[in-house]
């Protein structure tokens, strides 16, 4: 797709391509499968004091196959990717977001806790994956960018899966993730279901319908609770 960038809000916002507000950076540590992680957060960035609860619901959610190839859409100072590349550690994990200073602070917080199975890009939407697939996108998107900009995401995103891939994504009722639940399961998602829930949040997961059947059904394990509706006819 074309880059799609977000609109430059009138105040500075999270999603900013080059914020200009002065560094504050400050360290953060949390518990992740328990180890400790530290890292360094910054003004500018999203979540620049504390880990957003979205995040935490998102990354206790992971499972990622033990090689797989996933991509953190959007990793502002770098929790999920950070996350999935220790619950991967014979994968590898792609970090990607728009917002240059959150890129240098989640090639900063891999450094720091040696992550060596991961890489940072800078740039929009999938622009710096073109071309690639992944084994699992997992992303706490930016919904203060506006709904157009995240279906232009969502739209994309089977291209950039592989054929048993798979989608998890976090958000709350406030940010219309009832709503995106709904569009995945009408635009390309065959099976959609709330893999987590918490504090207002659900971490879906999306799996295109070009995914074989049994396959999809080997690795959602059992049922639980599922979004599904009938799909549209046009
Ligand atoms: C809700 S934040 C999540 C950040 C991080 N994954 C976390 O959970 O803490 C969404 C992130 O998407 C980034 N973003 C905004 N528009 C984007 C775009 N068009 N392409 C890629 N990333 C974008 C923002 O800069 C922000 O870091």
């Amino acid at each position: 797709m074309d880059e799609i960038l977000p609109p430059e809000p009138p105040a500075e916002h999270y999603f900013t391509a080059r914020p200009r507000s002065p560094s504050r950076r400050r360290e953060l540590r949390f518990l992740y499968r328990g180890a400790l992680v530290t890292v360094v957060v910054d003004r500018g960035v999203f979540a620049s004091s504390a880990l957003d609860p979205g995040t935490a619901l998102l990354i206790e959610t992971l499972d990622p196959g033990p090689t797989d190839r996933i991509l953190d859409l959007g990793c502002g100072w770098g929790a999920v990717g950070l996350a999935a590349a220790r619950a991967a550690p014979g994968g590898s994990v792609l970090l990607t977001d728009v917002n240059r200073r959150a890129v240098y602070l989640a090639r900063e917080n891999l450094r720091r806790n040696r992550i060596a199975n991961a890489e940072v890009r800078a740039g929009a939407g999938f622009v710096p994956v073109r071309g690639e697939r992944f084994d699992l996108i997992a992303t706490n998107p930016p919904y203060h960018a506006g709904r157009e900009l995240l279906l232009a995401l969502l739209a994309e995103g089977p291209e950039h899966l592989t054929p048993t891939g798979r989608l998890l994504l976090v958000g709350k009722g406030s940010q219309g993730i009832h709503f995106y639940q709904r569009w995945l399961t009408d635009h390309w998602a065959a099976t959609v279901e709330v893999r987590a829930r918490g504090g207002g949040y659900r971490v879906l997961e999306a799996r295109p319908a070009s995914a074989p059947v049994d396959e999809r059904k080997a690795r959602a394990g059992p049922p639980r609770t599922v979004g599904r509706r009938p799909r549209r006819s046009a």
